[in-house]
C-alpha cells in the first residue's frame, strides 16, 4: 500500500525534531565555547528559539497522530556531527569563527528542510503544517542572517589577536 500523504508528513516531522534537537544541544555547546560574547548571545538566544521550534513541531506531529519516542533521523545525524575534532589545534578566537560557519550551515540546511516539508505539506493540503514549516523557516533565515553579519568581525578579530598585525583591509 503506498504512503498516504500524512505518513510523508508525519516522517519529515520527525526528522525536523530530530534535527532541532541535536542542533539546541550544539548551539548551547557554542554559547558556551570562545571569547565572542555577541556571538555567544546569539547562538544562546537562537538555542532557546530551536526549543520553541522542536515543541510546536511535536504538537503538530502529535495531532496528526504520531509520537516523538522512536525518532531516529539520519538528518540529526548530518547536524549532529560534531565540530571539536575539527577544531583540534585551532585557538580560542578562531573556533568563534568556525562555530559561526557551523551554525551558518545549518541554518540554510533548516530552511532547505522547511521548503520541502511546506511543499509537502501543500501537496497534501495540510496548511496547518504548511504554515507552521514557514514560520520556522523564517526564523532560521532570520538567524541566519544574524550569524553572517558575526563571521567577518570574528575573523577580523582573530586575525588581529594572534598575528598582533595590523589589518590591512576588510571584505
Ligand atoms: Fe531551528
Amino acid at each position: 500500500m503506498p504512503d498516504t500523504g500524512t505518513d510523508l508528513i508525519k516522517r519529515y516531522l520527525e526528522d525536523a525534531i530530530a534535527a532541532e534537537k541535536s542542533f539546541e544541544t550544539q548551539l548551547n555547546g557554542f554559547a558556551n565555547d570562545g571569547d565572542d560574547n555577541e556571538a555567544k548571545a546569539v547562538f544562546s538566544k537562537h538555542a532557546g528559539e530551536t526549543r520553541s521550534q522542536s515543541e510546536r513541531l511535536t504538537a503538530r506531529l502529535e495531532a496528526l497522530g504520531g509520537s516523538t519516542s522512536t525518532i531516529k533521523s539520519f538528518l540529526a545525524h548530518v547536524f549532529g556531527l560534531s565540530p571539536k575534532t575539527a577544531q583540534l589545534g585551532h585557538e580560542e578566537q578562531e573556533r568563534t569563527t568556525q562555530n559561526l560557519i557551523m551554525a551558518f550551515a545549518i541554518e540554510n540546511a533548516e530552511c532547505a528542510m522547511y521548503e520541502a516539508l511546506a511543499t509537502t505539506a501543500l501537496a497534501a493540503g495540510d496548511e496547518i503544517t504548511a504554515r507552521l514549516a514557514t514560520e520556522i523557516q523564517g526564523e532560521e533565515k532570520k538567524t541566519a542572517d544574524e550569524i553572517w553579519q558575526l563571521i567577518s568581525p570574528s575573523a577580523r578579530y582573530a586575525f588581529a589577536h594572534l598575528t598582533e598585525l595590523p589589518l590591512q583591509r576588510s571584505v
